[in-house]
């Protein structure tokens, strides 16, 4: 069932050291026992070392931020509690998730380094964006998860039996897959998703062990719900047939045609493409007759304004997908609540059932990169919009650089006067405005 995700000719074959394209000799390694079936395996990996970089010196700083302050004048003694419960659980979350995401090794190179080349946290796929959802998963109890299998199962008119080969696609810390699972009678069911941390939470429950792992709650009710060591367990070792691969649903590593169900739970507005598109890929991993089962928000507040759609637009879409015999349900429902939280949201998940009558109109591309991203001995082109990126960062560079300690905003707007980077008159207002992101920035990292 898998195919290369880098050439998509050759089907993949499991070797000792992992799995190799019988057509390119691509190879994938296999990381805390989890296939690593991204399209450019090394880059992925580097990449989200990178962010547990990022995250643990964000922990680290933090705690060391929290002791100072606790250290301070006109702390009051339960602040200063909390601040020294809080900096002691982020040192020990830090040793925590080291143990958990050792397989992937260490990063490389500095911090600064990761960050000037653009590895992009925290708004966008850190390790911890979803973070809370492995606590729902798999710590605060069963209400919200079983309320999110009865909805599939009532979509499905009345049970979750006969769903064949599933592919759950955005899995996250994977209990949805994981119920569907063990509820159900699917001989395969393969629950993906790009983020390690929620992968290795997934194998390590899916296996029936336990984790803790500290939850660090909105708005936490009681001093000691700051910072919360959960124990994080599944109801067993789920039964044979239940696998994780790492992979970007982008470039996903399956044949084309090979699943009787996909699964997209919270997933098709957060993926970044357009629906229609995203509907496409879905069509092509499924069996001719295969089913959709969607479930979760429809919020595409980020997307283009022609791709901000709705349910009705989603049915107008759906038949140019290939899709067809839609049951729909819609239900209030209540979605991270947390037992040490004043916060809690309540969500209209929609939940769909479709069927594949045919293929989509388009076929989904691969997001194609130019040759000499690919190949590299070739000359990297400057297009217009590098070059206009690299005099911006010439400025930010200097602006940067003019800042010693003893200049204030007029002798820095002086120089850039000078150096004829800026007109006088509006030199010293664009000075303020960029110290003042620049304060934002630090002070919110
Ligand atoms: C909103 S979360 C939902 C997670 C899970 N389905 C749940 O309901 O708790 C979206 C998930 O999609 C994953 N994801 C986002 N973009 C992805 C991509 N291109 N390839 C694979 N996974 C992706 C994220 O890592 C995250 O786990």
């Amino acid at each position: 069932m898998l195919c290369c995700p880098r050439c998509r000719r050759g089907s993949l074959a499991p070797q000792s050291a992992g799995w190799l394209c019988d057509a390119c000799s691509s190879g994938y390694p296999v990381i805390g026992g989890i296939p690593w079936l991204f399209a450019d395996p090394r880059q992925a990996l580097g990449e989200w070392r990178g962010r547990l970089g990022l995250l643990n010196q964000h922990l680290a700083s933090e705690a060391s931020a929290m002791r100072a302050e606790a250290a301070g004048p006109g702390i009051t003694p339960a602040t200063r509690r909390r601040l020294e419960h809080v900096a002691q659980a982020h040192d020990d979350q830090a040793r925590r998730l080291g143990a958990l995401l050792a397989p992937f090794g260490e990063t490389q190179g500095s911090q600064a380094t990761h960050q000037g080349l653009g590895t992009r946290l925290p708004t966008e796929q850190g390790l911890t964006n979803y973070y809370v959802n492995l606590h729902r998963d798999w710590a605060w109890g069963g209400e919200e998860n079983a309320a999110a299998l009865a909805e599939l199962a009532a979509a499905l008119g009345g049970g979750v039996g006969g769903l064949g080969r599933t592919l759950v696609h955005g899995a996250g810390a994977g209990r949805l897959a994981y119920d569907l699972h063990q509820a159900g009678d699917a001989p395969l069911t393969v629950a993906t998703d790009f983020n390690p941390l929620l992968l290795a939470v997934a194998r390590e429950m899916f296996a029936g062990r336990t984790l803790e792992l500290y939850e660090f709650p909105i708005a936490p009710r009681g001093l000691e719900d700051h910072a919360v060591l959960r124990r994080l367990h599944s109801p067993g070792p789920a039964r044979a047939g239940l696998e994780l691969v790492a992979a970007d649903a982008l470039h996903a590593p399956f044949a084309d045609g090979v699943f009787d169900t996909v699964v997209t739970p919270w997933f098709v507005d957060i993926i970044g493409e357009p629906f229609a598109r995203v509907a496409a890929r879905v069509n092509l991993a499924l069996k001719p007759g295969g089913r959709w089962i969607n479930t979760g928000s429809l919020a595409f507040s980020r997307a283009a304004h022609a791709d901000r759609i709705g349910l009705d637009e989603v049915r107008e879409l759906a038949p140019a997908a290939g899709f067809a015999e839609f049951t729909v349900r819609e239900a209030t429902l209540p979605y991270m609540r947390s037992p040490a939280s004043r916060h809690s949201r309540l969500e209209n998940v929609v939940t769909w059932v479709t069927r594949k009558t045919g293929p989509a109109a388009e076929t989904p591309r691969e997001r194609v990169l130019p040759r000499w991203l690919l190949e590299p001995h070739l000359p990297v082109p400057r297009t217009p919009a590098i070059e206009m990126r690299a005099i911006s960062s010439r400025v930010h560079a200097f602006l940067l650089a003019m800042i010693n300690g003893e200049r204030s905003m007029r002798e820095m707007a002086k120089m850039l006067v000078d150096q004829r980077l800026m007109p006088a008159d509006e030199a010293e207002a664009q000075v303020r405005i960029f110290l003042l992101r620049l304060h934002e920035e630090t002070e919110s990292q």
